[in-house]
C-alpha cells in the first residue's frame, strides 16, 4: 500500500485538470485493502473511490480520502459449454480487458472497445456503446463494504443496472470498493451490428468477426472522440435524456430534425449531442474549455483549463438547453 498527502490528481483523471487529494491510498492487493478498512476506514469520513478517472471532474482540491484500487489480473474462472466466465481485477485498464478477450476469441464486449477507464469503474458506470452495455454481460461484482469491511459478491440483478447507472452510483456510492468483476462471455459470439455505422465499417473490413468489430469501433471512436492525451476530456459529458413519447412528439413538431431512439414503456432517448449542436454550442470555447468540434456531447480541456472552467461551461450549456428545449441535461461525469 502507498500513502500520500496533498497528492496531485492531475494524472489520475482524463480531464487533466489540476487538483489535489488531502489523502491518497493506493492498494495493490486485496489484503492491503482489507486491513485498511479494518484499521483505518472509520478515521476517514469522506471517501472517494477512484478508477481510471475517465468520468471525474475535480473543480478544486478534494479534502477527503481517495482510495485507488490498483489490483491487476485477468483470468478465465469457469467454462460451461460455449459460455466462459472471465474475472477481471478492478484496476485493469478496461480496454486491455477487451483486447485480452478478443484475442482469445471470447465475444460480448468487443463493442465496448477503446473506452477509457478501469474494469471496476466500468461496472460502476455501466459503460455502454454501439448497442451493448456492460450489464448485458456482467455476471458478478466482487468487493468490500467500507463501513463493515465485509466482502460482497453481487450478481448482476443485485447491481440495479440501468442506463449509465448502478447501485454503486446510488446507495453504495463511495461506500464500497469493487475488487473484481466477472463477465459471462461466449466462444460462439452473437455479433451486435445494430449501429449502422459499425455495420458499414465492419463490412468494409470483410469478415464479420470479433477482431474486425473491435478495430472498426476503435477507428470510429478515434475519428469522433478526442484523445485524452491531446485534449483532456471525460467522454460524453451528459447522459442522453429520456422523455415520454408524447413530449418527444411535441419536441419533434417544433424541431423536426431532432434525433430520438424509442425505448420500452413509451419512452424515447434523445441524442443530447443533437440538442447541444442545434443550440449552437458545437466547437465553441469558453476560456480554455470547449465543446468538441466533432461531438457536441464531449467537453474538452484545450490545455490548462481548470475544473471550474469546464464545469462552468457545462452549466451554461445545461441552462441553455433547458431554455431552448425544456430538457434538463443530467451530467454523466461526476463533478466533485
Ligand atoms: N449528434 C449530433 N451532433 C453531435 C453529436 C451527436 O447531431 O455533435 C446526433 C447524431 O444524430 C448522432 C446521434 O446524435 O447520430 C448519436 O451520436 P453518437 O452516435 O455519437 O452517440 P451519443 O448518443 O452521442 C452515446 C454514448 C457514448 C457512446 C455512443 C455510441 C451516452 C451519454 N453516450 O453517445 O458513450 O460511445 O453513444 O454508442 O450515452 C460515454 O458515455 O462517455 C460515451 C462516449
Amino acid at each position: 500500500m502507498d500513502y500520500y498527502t496533498d497528492y496531485s490528481l492531475e494524472e489520475y483523471t482524463t480531464f487533466g485538470v489540476a487538483a489535489q487529494a488531502a489523502r491518497f491510498f493506493r492498494f495493490d492487493t486485496e489484503d492491503e485493502l482489507k486491513k485498511w478498512i479494518r484499521d483505518e476506514s472509520p478515521n476517514h469520513p469522506e471517501k472517494l473511490v477512484l478508477g481510471g478517472g475517465s468520468n471525474l471532474l475535480f473543480t478544486g482540491n478534494f479534502d477527503g480520502t481517495v482510495l485507488y484500487p490498483a489490483f491487476k489480473g485477468i483470468e478465465i474462472t469457469r467454462e460451461e459449454g460455449d459460455s466462459v466466465l472471465v474475472r477481471m481485477a478492478a484496476g485493469e485498464a478496461w480496454d486491455r480487458c477487451v483486447e485480452w478477450c478478443v484475442e482469445k476469441g471470447l465475444g460480448g464486449i468487443e463493442n465496448l472497445s477503446f473506452i477509457p477507464g478501469h474494469a471496476g469503474a466500468a461496472a460502476v458506470q455501466n459503460i455502454g456503446a454501439y448497442g451493448v452495455e456492460l450489464s448485458d454481460v456482467l455476471a458478478e461484482a466482487h468487493g468490500y463494504y467500507l463501513d463493515s469491511g465485509e466482502a460482497f459478491s453481487l450478481d448482476c440483478r443485485d447491481c440495479d443496472y440501468d442506463y449509465r447507472y448502478s447501485i454503486f452510483k446510488g446507495p453504495l456510492k463511495n461506500k464500497a470498493v469493487i475488487t473484481s468483476v466477472v463477465l459471462r462471455l461466449s466462444r460462439v459470439p452473437r455479433f451486435n451490428l445494430s449501429y449502422g455505422q459499425v455495420q458499414e465499417a465492419v463490412k468494409k473490413r470483410g469478415t464479420i468477426n470479433l477482431r474486425n468489430i473491435r478495430n472498426a469501433i476503435i477507428d470510429i471512436r478515434k475519428e469522433k472522440l478526442p484523445d485524452p492525451a491531446v485534449f483532456g476530456n471525460g467522454g460524453s459529458f451528459f447522459k442522453n435524456p429520456v422523455v415520454d413519447r408524447a413530449d418527444f412528439e411535441r419536441l419533434k413538431h417544433a424541431h423536426p430534425g431532432i434525433v430520438g431512439y424509442p425505448l420500452e414503456n413509451n419512452k424515447v432517448k434523445i441524442a443530447a449531442g443533437w440538442l447541444i449542436e442545434k443550440a449552437g454550442w458545437k466547437g465553441r470555447s469558453s476560456g480554455k474549455a470547449a465543446v468538441h468540434e466533432k461531438q457536441a456531447l464531449v467537453l474538452i480541456n484545450k490545455g490548462g483549463a481548470s475544473g471550474k472552467e469546464i464545469a462552468r461551461l457545462a452549466y451554461e450549456i445545461q441552462s441553455d438547453i433547458r431554455q431552448k428545449f425544456g430538457i434538463m441535461l443530467e451530467p454523466e461525469v461526476n463533478i466533485i
